[in-house]
């Protein structure tokens, strides 16, 4: 059978560049299409050297370019990209031009979307300004309700925190005190745990969802490796890299002013950021709920452990050598 084509959103970043990855291990499969703003820029270019057809497209240029870049495609991977803007209008607006274009494209077999679930049903109505999820929650919706058709193919995974975000910052993530010690400071209580994952793995769960086709159109899969405390992550850390550690439990006050204050964030964005971690310290692992497909059940995936990672990554070197 030739290869069909997969059309993926977000192909030069974290979740979009891991399903490339694993998609071009199988060219007989599938032929890779990278959407980007910039063809030009080093990640695009890296990407057309890989063997990508690289196109332009950007979601804020509404549907009718989205449909060019989709055309032909069996299999859209679909993302928005919240921080680009920090706006949760403007990424409802991308989601639906890309949702428009995904319902135009007449080939498509199966939409993935990227999404992120509806914070306020999560919290029976106590958290209100996680506008990150509720934005994406929002564009769920819309496919649901505007586009049957559309939605019986749409399998929408929802994404967790990434181990990779402990090397947006490493420094400030676990800055080392005067004595040594490496000290992560954080607003949950020791025992809180988050739904975790390896983003890198990303493309492991995308390529088993596309192949097992039909069995997930319609559902919504949470996609985390390991539930875990940050406490218990450092603990591990601290092992596997045998340095002294301390976890340091501030308020979210406290954690939310640091938001403003290092990111630097907005107080809009830094009080979204705390409350999607709040959602967690009230109500648990909102991930594990039996109305989500858990993505470590799926049969045949093997997703990276947090001392994996940690293992394989040189955290104390971009700590102390952050150039
Ligand atoms: N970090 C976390 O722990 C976490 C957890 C759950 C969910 N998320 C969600 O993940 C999303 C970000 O995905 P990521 O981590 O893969 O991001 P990333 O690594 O920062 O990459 C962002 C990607 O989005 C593309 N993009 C941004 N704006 C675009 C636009 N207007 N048109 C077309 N493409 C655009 C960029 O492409 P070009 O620059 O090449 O155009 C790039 O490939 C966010 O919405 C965030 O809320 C993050």
């Amino acid at each position: 059978m030739a290869p069909i084509t997969i059309a993926v959103v977000g192909a030069t970043g974290s979740q979009g560049g891991a399903v490339v990855t694993e998609l071009l291990k199988y060219p007989e499969r599938y032929r890779v299409r990278g959407l980007t703003r910039d063809v030009n820029k080093p990640a695009a270019q890296l990407l057309s050297a890989k063997g990508v057809e690289v196109v332009s497209a950007d979601l804020s240029g509404g549907s009718s370019a989205l449909v060019s870049a989709f055309a032909g495609a069996s299999i859209i991977f679909g993302l928005t990209d919240f921080w680009a803007s920090r706006s949760s209008t403007v990424e409802v607006q991308q989601g639906k031009s890309l949702v428009d274009a995904a319902a135009a494209t007449s080939t498509l077999t199966h939409f993935v979307w990227s999404a992120l679930p509806d914070p306020v049903a999560l919290s029976n109505g106590k958290y209100l300004n996680v506008h990150h999820w509720k934005g994406k929650s929002e564009v769920t919706e819309y496919i649901n309700e505007t586009y049957p058709a559309l939605w019986a193919k749409t399998t929408t995974i929802l994404f967790p925190n990434y181990f990779e975000n402990c090397l947006t910052n490493p420094a400030s993530y676990l800055p080392k005190n005067v004595s040594g010690t490496y000290v992560h400071s954080f607003l949950h209580s020791p025992t809180t745990v988050l739904p975790n994952v390896a983003i890198a793995d990303t493309g492991k769960l995308v390529r088993a969802v596309i192949e097992d086709g039909q069995q997930y159109y319609t559902k919504t899969i949470a996609f985390y490796a390991q539930s875990l405390s940050e406490a218990e992550k450092l603990k591990t850390l601290g092992e596997v890299l045998n340095v002294p550690t301390k976890y340091n439990q501030i308020s979210a006050a406290e954690f939310q002013q640091g938001l403003v204050k290092n990111c630097p964030m907005t107080e809009e964005n830094a009080l979204d950021f705390t409350e999607q971690l709040l959602i967690f310290e009230t109500f648990g692992n909102v991930y594990a709920r039996d109305e989500f497909i858990q993505a470590a059940d799926i049969p045949g995936i093997s997703l990276t452990t947090w001392k994996e990672f940690v293992q394989g990554h040189d955290l104390l070197g971009k700590i102390n050598h952050p150039n």
